[in-house]
């Protein structure tokens, strides 16, 4: 029987790829850049499983490009909106993401980022490396203290929990604002954002960018958080209007901001964020650890046979395909 034809839009990790290899016949994308529009619509023509990353946008015409074979489409990632999922769902076509096993490795990697722009750790980087260390000086690059604070957690899913272990460990008081999430014993919830945005010295993001969460960290909502605060994103970066954090990261309404995603992704170099010493910006790698790079292409790859063989997706963010 031939082996069932699939596009894969990037080069993933082994632990990933050897699983496709085996199972299928790939066209592997080598590029080190996306495909563009033009060729993604192409190479899906008529294979049965798309695996794609968050830089490709899945939506009907690529859906309907791929055409009536097409069985699956398996996102390396956890967050999946770079997919229209209705169109999928439409199509009776699964959609799989990779939950879990980056949790870990992105709540660590948000705790960095807390603590760099709370003690201006690369600021004081740049500091050294353009030779303003003459001496040890009692007021030089003063930063915020973590114990004894208020951390605010906006979403406190999977990672957003993680995020507040970390947190405990540093004698922190976690506050949460999530109305779907279960009560937690080492957080507490509120009622309202604005109420975390009063309390917290440390706002931290964990919700997926949807209609209605995109743009949420707006003017009104920096300027409800303290004068002190630390703004953490390593959730999506529409989440966020830039042109108002920079406003407020100018005007010092907040102390700092750290964000591991920005809109639009790369952050072009002529970016006004980047001319602030109280902005650290990195490049969407929080959940880049080996470990969890190479689950990530495990788990798509495993979803992805899975809908290949017409079986229900390990981690399937669209279940109602399968109601009857
Ligand atoms: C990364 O941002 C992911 O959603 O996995």
């Amino acid at each position: 029987m031939p082996k069932p034809k699939v596009f894969v839009t990037r080069v993933i990790r082994d632990k990933g790829l050897d699983l496709i290899k085996e199972f299928c016949q790939a066209e592997i994308w080598p590029g080190e850049l996306p495909p563009d529009r033009a060729t993604l619509l192409e190479k899906v023509r008529g294979v049965e499983g798309i695996l794609c990353l968050l830089t490709e946008r899945i939506d009907g015409e690529v859906l309907d490009a791929a055409g009536p074979n097409l069985k699956v489409v398996s996102n390396h990632a956890v967050g999946f909106d770079n997919i229209v999922i209705p169109e999928a769902t439409a199509r009776r076509i699964p959609v799989g993401n990779t939950p879990g096993i980056l949790t870990d490795a992105t709540a660590d990697f948000a705790f960095a980022l807390l603590l760099a722009a709370a003690r201006r750790v690369t600021e004081a980087e740049r500091y050294l490396r353009a030779g303003k260390w003459v001496t040890w000086g009692p007021s030089i690059l003063l930063g915020m203290d973590l114990a004894g604070k208020t951390l605010g957690l906006v979403g406190f899913g999977r990672i957003g929990q993680a995020v507040a272990k970390r947190a405990i460990g540093f004698d922190m008081r976690v506050v949460y604002y999530d109305p779907s999430a279960a009560p937690a014993w080492n957080a507490t919830p509120v009622e309202r954002l604005d109420d975390l945005l009063h309390q917290a010295d440390f706002v931290s993001i964990h919700t997926p960018l949807t209609e209605q969460t995109r743009h949420m960290v707006n003017a009104d909502f920096l300027a409800k958080m303290k004068p002190t605060a630390v703004l953490v994103n390593t959730a999506r970066g529409g989440v966020l209007d830039q042109a108002a954090l920079y406003e407020a990261l100018q005007a010092k309404r907040i102390f700092a901001a750290a964000l591991d995603v920005t809109d639009p992704e790369p952050l072009p170099l002529d970016s006004p964020l980047l001319t602030l010493e109280n902005c650290l910006i990195t490049p969407h790698i929080a959940s880049a650890s080996t470990y969890s790079r190479d689950m990530m292409a495990y788990l798509a790859a495993q979803n992805l046979i899975a809908g290949l063989k017409g079986e229900r997706l390990p981690h399937c963010v669209n279940p109602e395909v399968y109601e009857r």
